[in-house]
């Protein structure tokens, strides 16, 4: 397959992404601490890292630090609606092999993981599995020369699981995801404020005294909770794990199934990673003017096929938003199509929050590329010791210290005859 140079949306655009990226640059001071710490060493060199990532300011931050230890960088977006035409115009003219822009058909989106792919790289960084599942299903010869990858999301995380299972996963993979410097930050306070975001540029919105419903009380579901309660709505959270339920009502959130919660809810946010959580089902009992939005990876939460059947007429009301007529003349309004709502009508996770979780991803490149040939194929953690020096780094950048423990402290802590 031929792997062209690039191919972004406008290549005009660079100067006004290049301006962007240094915005984000600025904000991601661990990320940039660790591209100095091995700049001169460039343990890259040589080596090809394939990635499948949305296109945003901060994931050029990351892209511009692998090139700078020395690789070479193929990329794909890993949504057709997330990528910022600009930043990706500015990596193409840094000479990354970007193929991403805005608004990509279904056709084009797997074309770009295609040509990612078939620059055979030694590495591969995901974001919801689309690249791993195609070099397991399509593109096998690929995948066997694969030295190792990572994984961004939850989502993606959970494939590899399931290749694992199977004992069909090819090469190692750090479940980058799984950092506790990644998801407790990122999936929550990152989701969690981007999403809100990514609502109120669409719609508007005043959100103090609207009923949000949130489905999902992982980490994703709990951030967005959170910010929304914040903001004044009255937040009901839907769940299928009975002790994620629990943690919710004692967060002091109003639980029920989503049936319940259909009939009365303003604005519902899917975060499970789950299909068909919204449905015609809930459709039927939704008030008029009730707001659909989604978090997960992928647009299978809500069940937007059921929804354009039901309805009678559809328009665009704003830019993300589309109302759908029903029979009995009540509107409901999706936002972002269904797709990532803080991603597409926002611009994603801010820099602050993306800095933990891509020094992490770069950590775990800088391992494959040193350990990865000695790795089982396996889905593996990140060591403690990379989530320690990460949230170390993230203090210091904050300027905030804490205290050690003292001798006297730590054979206190191993013993047992006090
Ligand atoms: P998680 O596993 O921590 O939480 C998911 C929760 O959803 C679980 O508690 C589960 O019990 C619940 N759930 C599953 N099916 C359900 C259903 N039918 N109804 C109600 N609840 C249900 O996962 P997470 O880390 O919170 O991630 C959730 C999704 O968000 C994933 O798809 C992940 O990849 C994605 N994600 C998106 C962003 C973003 O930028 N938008 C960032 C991080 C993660
Ligand atoms: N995922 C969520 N927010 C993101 C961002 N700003 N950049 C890349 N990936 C993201």
């Amino acid at each position: 397959m031929e792997v062209p140079e690039y191919r972004v949306r406008d290549p005009g655009l660079a100067s006004r992404g290049r301006v962007s990226i240094e915005w984000a640059e600025m904000h991601m001071p661990v990320l940039m601490r660790l591209r100095r710490m091995y700049s001169s060493e460039k343990p890259l060199e040589g080596v090809r890292v394939g990635a499948c990532l949305h296109v945003t300011k901060e994931t050029a931050v990351l892209v511009r630090t692998l090139r700078e230890w020395g690789a070479e960088v193929y990329l794909a977006a890993s949504n057709p609606l997330s990528t910022q035409d600009d930043v990706a115009a500015a990596l193409a003219a840094e000479g990354v092999h970007v193929y991403a822009w805005r608004g990509m058909s279904g056709e084009e989106y797997w074309w770009a993981i295609r040509t990612v792919a078939s620059a055979r790289p030694q590495i591969v960084i995901d974001d919801g599995g689309d690249l791993h599942a195609t070099l397991h299903r399509d593109m096998v010869e690929v995948a066997k020369s694969v030295v190792g990858g990572t994984e961004e999301t939850t989502t993606g995380v959970i494939r590899l699981r399931a290749l694992e299972r199977e004992g069909r996963l090819m090469y190692p993979v750090f479940a980058v995801n799984d950092a506790l410097t990644k998801f407790l930050f990122d999936n929550r306070y990152g989701t969690g404020q981007s999403t809100v975001d990514g609502i109120l540029r669409a719609t508007n919105i005043l959100i103090a005294g609207k009923v949000a419903v949130v489905a999902g009380y992982g980490w994703v579901g709990r951030g967005v909770a959170l910010r929304l309660r914040g903001m004044g709505a009255r937040v009901i959270v839907t769940e299928v794990d009975p002790i994620r339920a629990l943690e919710a009502v004692m967060d002091g959130f109003t639980v029920m199934s989503m049936e319940e919660a259909a009939r009365v809810g303003d604005i519902f946010v899917t975060a499970t990673g789950n299909i068909n959580v919204i449905n015609s089902r809930h459709f039927k009992a939704m008030k008029d003017g009730a707001i659909l939005a989604n978090a997960g990876h992928f647009n299978v939460e809500v069940n937007v096929r059921e929804l354009e059947e039901m309805a009678v007429e559809k328009r665009v009301v704003r830019p993300n938003v589309t109302e759908y007529r029903l029979p009995d003349g009540r509107r409901l309004y999706l936002l972002a199509e269904g797709r990532l709502v803080n991603l597409v009508a926002a611009e994603g996770h801010p820099s602050e929050v993306m800095d933990m979780s891509f020094a992490n991803q770069a950590l775990a490149v800088l391992r494959l590329s040193r350990e990865g040939k000695k790795l089982e194929p396996r889905v593996y953690r990140v060591p403690r010791e990379q989530d320690e020096m990460v949230a170390r780094l993230k203090l210091e950048s904050m300027g905030i210290k804490i205290d050690e423990l003292t001798e006297e402290q730590k054979k206190y802590l191993e013993s047992w005859a006090y």
